[in-house]
């Protein structure tokens, strides 16, 4: 490990790292997408003992990218030895769904893996150590971190929904034929799943309500939805492989603004350990929009939310509770 900058590198844990969202997240982390461009980095990369040369050809690629914020390149299939010191863990080892499963099909190999991993993190980490999860179930996983766990600050753990946001966004501006950079404050809401809410109702097109601008809502009320619902599908129908540039963009944009804060006057959405806003169980890992500011988020309180909303979170709320149950009943049968 070389030491060239004044800033101290923060440690960033990437499990699964010799996997597709692997090699497309570890350069973007590298280049300072995460963390800023005068962060310096150390990378922790941990995968299973059979992926082992696959992830020693990500280590040599990261050092022959010869990227100035990379201070050093760590490989481990240790979980414990991987964990060590971290700031950030972001949890993407599990088993991708393949075509024609659901989320939770996969569901009984990765809340395991999980299980496991949170005394890992807990023992080895840094006290402050944000931990985000992709692997899916990414919710329920996540949860299942948490509860294993019990010394993190539940604050400190979140899962990704920052794909299915950005994909809303990216719908949003393809309709109305504008640049992504000016949509903002569209909603997921609960599970990163088929039953999530991509919420339009609080957002803006150029500061003009979406509804207004896209002026159809047939289709914000139909297609929009489910098309945001099912890209994950749909990218594995069209690519054979789940989403990974996409992903990786994602959790550099939701780490990114957890630590250095969302922009003025927006909000994002995150999956976090529900307090029970808008009427959500607490203690699910449930998508809410959230700002950050100072390294901590806070769900935005008091949108009116219509009926019809009120019914699909209801819906993504119910899919989580039964993936909890399944999850911890899994659990209970490998004992
Ligand atoms: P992949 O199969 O290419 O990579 C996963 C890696 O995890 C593999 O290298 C595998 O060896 C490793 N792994 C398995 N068990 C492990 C363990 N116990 N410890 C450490 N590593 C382990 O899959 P991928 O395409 O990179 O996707 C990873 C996960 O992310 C999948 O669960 C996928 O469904 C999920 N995903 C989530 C989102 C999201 O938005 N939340 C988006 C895309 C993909
Ligand atoms: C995605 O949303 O692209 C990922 O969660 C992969 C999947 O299984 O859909």
């Amino acid at each position: 490990v070389l030491k060239l900058h004044k800033k101290k590198a923060l440690r960033v844990l990437i499990t699964g790292a010799a996997g597709q969202i692997g090699y497309a997240l570890a350069p973007q982390v590298a280049v300072g997408s995460m963390l800023g461009a005068d962060q310096p980095i150390i990378l922790h990369l941990l995968d299973v003992e059979p992926a082992k040369n696959a992830l020693e050809g990500l280590r040599m690629e990261l050092v022959d990218g010869a990227y100035p914020l990379l201070e050093g390149v760590l490989t481990f299939t240790d979980v414990a030895a991987a964990c060590k010191d971290v700031d950030v863990a972001v949890m993407v080892g599990g088993y991708p769904r393949k075509a024609g499963e659901e989320r939770k099909d996969v569901m009984a190999k990765n809340v395991s893996i999980y299980q496991q991993q949170a005394s890992a993190l807990e023992a080895n980490a840094s006290k402050d150590v944000k931990v985000v999860v992709v692997a899916n179930p990414a919710n329920t996983n996540a949860l299942i971190l948490a509860e294993n766990a019990p010394s993190i600050p539940r604050e400190n753990i979140t899962c990704l929904t920052r794909l299915d946001h950005n994909r809303a966004l990216g719908q949003v501006a393809e309709r109305t034929g504008s640049h992504v950079g000016i949509v903002k404050n569209v909603i997921i809401w609960g599970n990163h799943s088929s039953t999530q809410y991509p919420d339009v109702n609080h957002g803006t097109v150029g500061g003009k309500p979406i509804r207004s601008a896209v002026n159809d809502d047939t289709w914000l009320n139909g297609d929009f939805i489910t098309t945001v619902q099912q890209r994950g599908a749909a990218i594995i129908k069209a690519r054979g492989l789940s989403s990974a540039l996409s992903a990786a963009n994602a959790v550099c944009n939701h780490v990114r603004d957890w630590v250095r804060g969302t922009p003025g006057g927006s909000w994002t959405s995150m999956g976090v350990v529900s307090d029970g806003s808008y009427g959500v169980q607490r203690g699910l890992v449930y998508s809410y929009p959230v700002t950050c500011a100072g390294g901590k988020w806070k769900v935005v309180q008091g949108l009116p939310i219509d009926g019809p909303s009120r019914e699909r979170l209801r819906v993504t709320e119910a899919e989580l509770v039964e993936e909890r149950d399944l999850a911890l009943q899994c659990l209970a049968e490998k004992k």
